[in-house]
């Protein structure tokens, strides 16, 4: 084959092995420039460092490296204001920043990729990338656990009904409820945290697979992007994507507690409940029913939680039949990865927002709590306090419920001659158990109801939200920028 004929016609990288220009249509469908141009910043900041290694291993001249980092510079700022010309020619991010920077260098630019490959450059891209989202989601579930710190302070002893199987339980109060949730969120940000770790592994060097004859020096690599450690196998560096994997995984968990929350927010607002109204800014009309407000915002996040374990689906399915090392096939881990990791940003924001705008309707909550027998536990710990056994305790209290229920009436409606006919132990001490006050009030172990619990609770809480901070702010600088 004349040469001319194997270079230009696609100007592909690779394409001097080729005899003919790459159909349209293949070129289509491998292409992922569509999807794959948000690791731009991450590409660059990657093919710097790698630049700067090669320099300092004397591999690459210091006028390539000069040039390499002026052309990248324009490049970064050229993408940064929309100038830049993507072309689904050129495949991917890597090859159309590459094919950019060779336009604006030269030379310089063609040796970047000496002692490296496309499988080591893009799996470094997406540790970049996937560990710049764990630190803004752990901002952003910050953010919104301290907005449910907030409002459970302000309804520490706000009594609501608690529920089992749906069904009115014992008395709790609002701020115990909430910080249910902010203990579920707690352990999301320690997940994420966790993962991090593993995500923050150095992969480059690993070149395509079995990697390089250069002299190269992985640890200043890792050093300069914020790695903490190498990826220790160049065939498992290029091709596993656990750590994706695992970020998809945190993501499904953090929107599975939040569906929760949604299911509870829909709840609380139908006029069935009446405990809480959210902001009008959070809620939408209908286009036929002028009287409704309807909880959109908390209805699609409990939605989008399904694409978010569609994505964890997605991404377990696509690594499973994979022999070693790299394949194409890891091409698709982007779109489902950057839908998880958008959708939770999105919904955490949201999240945080709305919170704060809650209005909580406490007469409504103290009313339903009254509604259900909901003390008539502590009745029955009231008779094993005078000696009877639980069992036959919740028998004579289960007897006096339906007593009650018959009757249509609270069991604090009882009178005390009417409750002495389920259990003779019944005295009139026996009142104070029976209120929703009392009831929560005795419920004072860590971990408990009673408002000074929760109160405590949620100091614990606010202190263990200062040091994640303090830990957060004490991360590297390098690690953090994206
Ligand atoms: N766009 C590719 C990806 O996302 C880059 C790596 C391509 N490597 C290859 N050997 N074709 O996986």
């Amino acid at each position: 084959m004349p040469s001319d004929n194997k270079k230009s016609r696609s100007g592909k990288r690779w394409s001097g092995r080729f005899s003919e220009p790459v159909a349209e249509q293949v070129q289509r469908y491998t292409a992922s420039v569509g999807f794959d141009q948000r690791l731009a910043d991450v590409d660059i900041m990657g093919s710097l460092a790698h630049a700067r290694m090669l320099r300092a291993q004397g591999i690459i001249g210091r006028d390539d490296l000069a040039a390499i980092e002026r052309g990248m510079e324009r490049i970064r700022a050229d993408i940064a204001a929309e100038r830049f010309e993507w072309s689904l020619e050129h495949e991917d991010v890597h090859f159309n920043i590459e094919r950019r920077l060779t336009e604006l260098v030269g030379e310089a630019g063609k040796r970047l990729h000496t002692a490296r490959s496309r499988n080591d450059q893009v799996a470094t891209d997406v540790r970049l990338y996937v560990r710049a989202a764990i630190d803004e989601l752990r901002e952003l579930l910050r953010k919104l656990r301290a907005a449910l710190l907030d409002l459970a302070q302000a309804h520490a002893a706000t009594v609501m009904p608690g529920f089992t199987h749906l069904q009115v339980a014992q008395p709790v109060t609002f701020g115990h409820h909430l910080l249910a949730y902010f203990e579920m969120l707690s352990r999301d940000a320690e997940r994420l945290r966790d993962c991090r770790a593993r995500v923050n592994r150095l992969p480059l060097g690993a070149a395509a697979l079995a990697g390089t004859s250069f002299p190269i020096d992985r640890d200043r690599v890792a050093h300069e992007l914020g790695f903490e450690a190498l990826c220790e196998n160049s065939l498992d560096a290029v091709s596993d994507r656990d750590f994706a994997i695992e970020l998809c995984a945190c993501a499904a968990l953090v929107m599975m507690h939040l569906s929760r929350l949604a299911e509870e927010l829909v709840l609380w607002m139908s006029p069935r409940y009446g405990f809480i109204d959210l902001p009008d800014r959070f809620c939408t009309g209908s286009s036929i029913m002028p009287q409704k407000k309807n909880p959109d915002v908390p209805e699609l996040a409990r939605g989008k939680t399904g694409r978010v374990y569609g994505d964890l689906m997605a991404l377990l399915t696509l690594m499973k039949g994979q022999p070693l090392a790299y394949n194409k096939d890891n091409q698709e881990d982007k779109e489902p990865l950057f839908d998880s990791i958008d959708t939770v940003r999105d919904t955490l924001a949201i999240f945080a927002e709305m919170l704060p705008g809650i209005e909580v309707h406490a007469e409504a909550m103290q009313q339903a709590a009254q509604q259900g027998y909901a003390t008539a536990t502590d009745l029955a710990d009231y008779l094993v306090r005078k000696g009877l056994a639980f069992r036959d305790a919740h028998e004579a209290v289960g007897q006096a419920v339906r007593y009650a229920a018959e009757k249509g009436c609270d069991l604090a409606a009882l009178s005390l001659e009417e409750l002495r006919r389920f259990c003779p132990l019944i005295g009139p001490d026996a009142a104070a158990v029976l209120t929703l006050s009392g009831s929560l009030a005795a419920r004072s172990h860590p971990g408990g109801t009673a408002p000074r619990q929760v109160r405590s609770a949620i100091a614990r809480a606010r202190r263990r939200l200062a040091a994640e901070e303090r830990r957060n702010r004490a991360q590297p600088r390098a690690a953090k920028r994206l």
